[in-house]
């Protein structure tokens, strides 16, 4: 897969490319991560990227010219980095993974000329109801989130059990020692005993769901087993167990 991200400040990627399973994933050609500087498409002396509002207002917008020559040096959906798009979630991280070709551009200042959004772009994503300096954060966000769905990049098994992917948030997680200053790890994990354990984190899973985020179960069929923990669960919750 190839993501191109458009920026007017290519130096914010270096260590974003360079680290951990982005840097992995990139070394083994199964992503390749194409940062371009949009400055490289501006004429002038000065390559000049943004210019003051028509209207009047604080701010600078980034200028039309040099935005639409660095998007049409790219292909795949264009996406816009915005906080008036779509909230990003995992869903749409599943069905941008399976793309050959995506480029996201990173906005600055007041944000891009509205005819960039109007003639070029496919679908503006927000990370959420705040507002950044910059797309060059929510670009790094956006990809990484794609980046270890993209086959082959980490486990398969490691990501359908993180947060969202059934539709549940992910269970509690233990490691070595097995006590630490009197915190005991659940007594289950160490029993050896798959079934078991399968079924502890499975309701570890819906409880975490229910107490924390109960919209995400209002839509979901739930299995014979599940019913059965979810009772359980509510019977809990009920005596605050
Ligand atoms: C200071 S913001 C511009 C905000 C714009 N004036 C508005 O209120 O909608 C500059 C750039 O940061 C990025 N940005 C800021 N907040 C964001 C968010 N919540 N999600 C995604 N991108 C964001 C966008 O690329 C935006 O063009």
């Amino acid at each position: 897969m190839k993501i191109n991200i458009l920026t007017l400040f290519p130096e914010f990627f270096n260590s974003f490319k360079e680290h951990s399973i982005v840097k992995r994933a990139v070394e083994r050609e199964q992503v390749e991560i194409n940062i371009v500087n949009i400055r490289d498409f501006a004429e002038g002396r000065h390559r000049q990227c943004d210019d003051i509002p028509f209207g009047g207002g604080a701010g600078m917008v980034m200028k039309p010219e040099p935005l639409m020559k660095a998007i049409d040096s790219v292909g795949g959906l264009v996406l816009y980095t915005s906080p008036q798009g779509k909230k990003f979630n995992q869903e749409m991280a599943v069905e941008m993974s399976s793309l050959e070709e995506i480029t996201i551009i990173a906005g600055h200042y007041e944000g891009i000329d509205e005819r960039v959004v109007e003639s070029k772009v496919d679908m503006e994503v927000s990370l959420g109801d705040f507002v950044l300096t910059g797309g060059e954060l929510p670009a790094m966000v956006i990809s990484d989130a794609i980046i270890r769905l993209v086959p082959g990049v980490i486990k398969k098994e490691s990501y359908e059990n993180d947060s969202f992917f059934n539709g549940l948030l992910d269970y509690p997680h233990y490691t070595r020692p097995a006590e630490y200053e009197g915190l005991k790890v659940p007594d289950v994990l160490m029993s050896g005993h798959h079934k078991n354990i399968d079924e502890w984190r499975l309701k570890q899973s819906l409880k975490r769901t229910y107490l924390r985020r109960r919209e995400l179960l209002k839509n979901r069929e739930f299995t014979k087993l599940e019913k059965k923990l979810m009772e359980e669960i509510k019977r809990e919750v009920e005596n605050d167990i």
